[in-house]
């Protein structure tokens, strides 16, 4: 691995787990880019297949669920089917074997997402879901969850790539108030979870590094966490191979996460 890195990129990582390890308070933020060398497509991909004439901005919108709430259950029955034999790539792996690690060096590690998959937990580490959790549903009309058959979309187990999702399914009515049954994510232009938010606004305002992992800190009002934190002192790590428009980065590693996080945890946890 430590062949295909550049050695200014070697020397980048070196800087950054030297602020790493220097720091108590660390925030970290992953978006659909840590996923993606696990092989889910990322959020701005061009979708495949079945789905290939829609935007992902197009369906995943209460005003969609609410016009087709087939065409958008039926969307995330197949991203579910295509996420559900899909495992944590070394990035994931890494970010929980730092988090274990912290536990006795002393550093506060705080993980939050955007992603709805559960990558980071089968990986181990604890997270805050920002954008909600692919395997949960709620009714659209009384939000009352959703425990159902497993077939019909409860736990991740249900799913694997020989399970095929049935798309002409019917829609699942909520036993107390008959509303249609919906995926438990926050979509556009609805709010995010108030607890999950509180902690994650608070974990960035108090850490003295912020590190973003495969976002494209486009989507509001996460990508202002970086900002948040910024304002309040801290360092900006940013680990994306494309550039983005956070302008207010620090340290920059140009490279897949998949690649550069295992050397990065590894000379933190040396240090
Ligand atoms: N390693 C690191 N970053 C990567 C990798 C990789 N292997 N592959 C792609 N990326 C980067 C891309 O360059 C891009 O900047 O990941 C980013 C993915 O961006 P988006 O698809 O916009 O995903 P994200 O930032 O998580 O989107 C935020 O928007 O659509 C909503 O709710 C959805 O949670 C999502 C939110």
């Amino acid at each position: 691995m430590l062949a295909e890195l550049s050695p200014a990129l070697i020397a980048e990582v070196q800087r950054a787990a030297k602020l790493l390890a220097s720091k108590q308070r660390i925030c970290i933020l992953t978006g659909a880019g840590i996923s993606a060398e696990s092989g889910i497509p990322t959020f701005r991909d061009k979708q495949t297949g079945l789905w290939e004439n829609y935007v992902a901005e197009d369906l995943a919108t209460p005003d969609a669920f609410a016009r087709d709430p087939k065409l958008v259950w039926s969307w995330y029955q197949w991203r579910r089917q295509l996420v559900a034999d899909k495992a944590p790539n070394p990035a994931h792996d890494a970010l929980a074997q730092w988090q274990y690690h912290a536990q006795s060096s002393n550093q506060q590690l705080t993980l939050i997402t955007q992603n709805v998959d559960d990558l980071h937990e089968q990986a181990g580490s604890t997270v805050i879901h920002l954008h909600g959790n692919l395997w949960s549903n709620r009714c659209s009309q009384c939000e009352t969850p959703y425990q159902g058959q497993p077939s019909q979309g409860q736990s991740r187990g249900s799913y694997n790539s020989e399970d095929s999702i049935n798309f002409d399914e019917g829609l699942i009515s909520c036993s107390h108030c008959g509303g249609y049954v919906r995926p438990d994510i926050v979509w556009f232009g609805e709010s995010l979870p108030v607890q999950a938010w509180q902690t994650a606004e608070e974990s960035a305002a108090n850490c003295e590094v912020f590190i973003c992992i495969g976002t494209s800190s486009l989507v509001y009002p996460a990508a202002g966490l970086a900002q948040l934190a910024k304002q309040n002192g801290a360092k900006i790590i940013e680990i994306n191979p494309d550039p983005t428009p956070n302008s207010i980065i620090d340290i920059t590693l140009a490279e897949k996460a998949g690649m550069v996080m295992p050397l990065l945890i590894q000379k933190i946890t040396a240090l």
